[in-house]
């Protein structure tokens, strides 16, 4: 193999540009050619390939955002975008392909290796961890930082006036955003779309706790099932219907998204990209690098994708003995 090509894709997260880096540096190490590929697969149909020396990536390993640029390509998941795609990709003589994302990315990607065959290893780049096959996924550490910061904050200004705040958190799908932060945020309680939690349960537990506190923070997945923020919220206020008690709303949105990376998110991009350029010359294909109990281990694109990562039980279990 002596011409891959990178590319991010999906929601951006803190780190991708350290990915980046890792890949184009450990393939010139290795005497290969290397090239990005801008706005993801999206890139890929349109050709917007271009070769990346080794100073391309000079100075981003600090950066949010990803310098490729990322996208939720639609024409992709069309026969008539993937050929375009693979043309491209022959007219450019790439020969592999590390994409970074999520489980979008990678079922693209699996899509694609099945049709076309170019080897294909991915890196797990999303805030929200729910990927298969990787203890951590790039940008969750620094994601859990930035709202942490954020809820500190808002806890200053709930506990000055005495008020209830729902707090929204990212996580479509997944909870691991909303229990970290509600574990380290001091939360009364948090709301994950991995479990149900009624609204009688959130009105019971704000009623317990006023007895001994007089500012009270959930945190809320945005997948959860029962709604946004501000409709748990809405219902919540209607329910305990008492004019004394000040309910508030903050929705953290994007912000999760940027940033610089922490350490623990570079260290992991590092490392992630450097196994998906040599897993590739090692004939690896159609999987992740990831990185489980410090270990780089390949996951089959069809295991990232079909099987779930499970929230931890005993965390969930904590923040409720914590929150008494
Ligand atoms: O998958 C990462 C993520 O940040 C989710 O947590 C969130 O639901 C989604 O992306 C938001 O996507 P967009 O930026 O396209 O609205």
């Amino acid at each position: 193999m002596k011409k891959i090509a990178v590319l991010t894709s999906g929601g951006d997260a803190p780190g991708m540009n350290a990915c980046i880096r890792a890949v184009v540096r450990t393939g010139i190490f290795h005497g290969m050619e290397m090239y990005g590929i801008m706005y993801g697969y999206d890139g890929m149909i349109n050709g917007e390939i271009q070769r990346m020396e080794s100073h391309a990536v000079s100075n981003i390993v600090q950066r949010g955002g990803t310098i490729l640029k990322s996208a939720r390509s639609e024409m992709f998941r069309t026969k008539e975008g993937r050929k375009k795609a693979y043309e491209q990709l022959q007219k450019h003589g790439i020969e592999g392909l590390v994409a970074i994302g999520g489980d979008g990315t990678f079922t693209g990607a699996k899509v694609f290796y099945e049709e076309y065959g170019i080897p294909t290893i991915g890196c797990p780049g999303t805030i929200d961890n729910d990927i298969f096959g990787t203890d951590f996924t790039i940008g969750f550490d620094t994601a859990i930082n930035t709202a942490l910061e954020a809820i500190d904050k808002i806890r200053d200004t709930a506990a000055a006036h005495d008020r209830i705040f729902f707090i929204e958190v990212m996580g479509r799908d997944s909870g691991y955003i909303a229990v970290e932060c509600g574990l380290g945020g001091g939360a009364e309680m948090v709301m994950v779309p991995e479990t149900k939690t009624t609204l009688n349960e959130v009105v019971e537990k704000l009623k317990g706790s006023r007895k001994t506190k007089t500012s009270s923070v959930i945190v809320v997945a945005e997948g959860d099932e029962e709604g946004s923020a501000a409709e748990i919220m809405e219902k919540v206020k209607h329910t305990i219907n008492d004019d004394s008690k000040d309910f508030k709303v903050t929705t953290l949105g994007h912000i999760q998204r940027g940033g610089s990376p922490t350490g623990k998110d570079r260290m992991l991009a590092s490392r992630c990209g450097m196994a998906a350029v040599e897993g590739l010359m090692n004939g690896q294909a159609n999987c992740m690098a990831g990185i489980i109990h410090d270990e780089v281990v390949y996951t089959s694109f069809e295991d990232c994708i079909t099987k779930s990562k499970p929230l931890n039980r005993d965390t969930l279990k904590l923040i409720e003995i914590l929150s008494i």
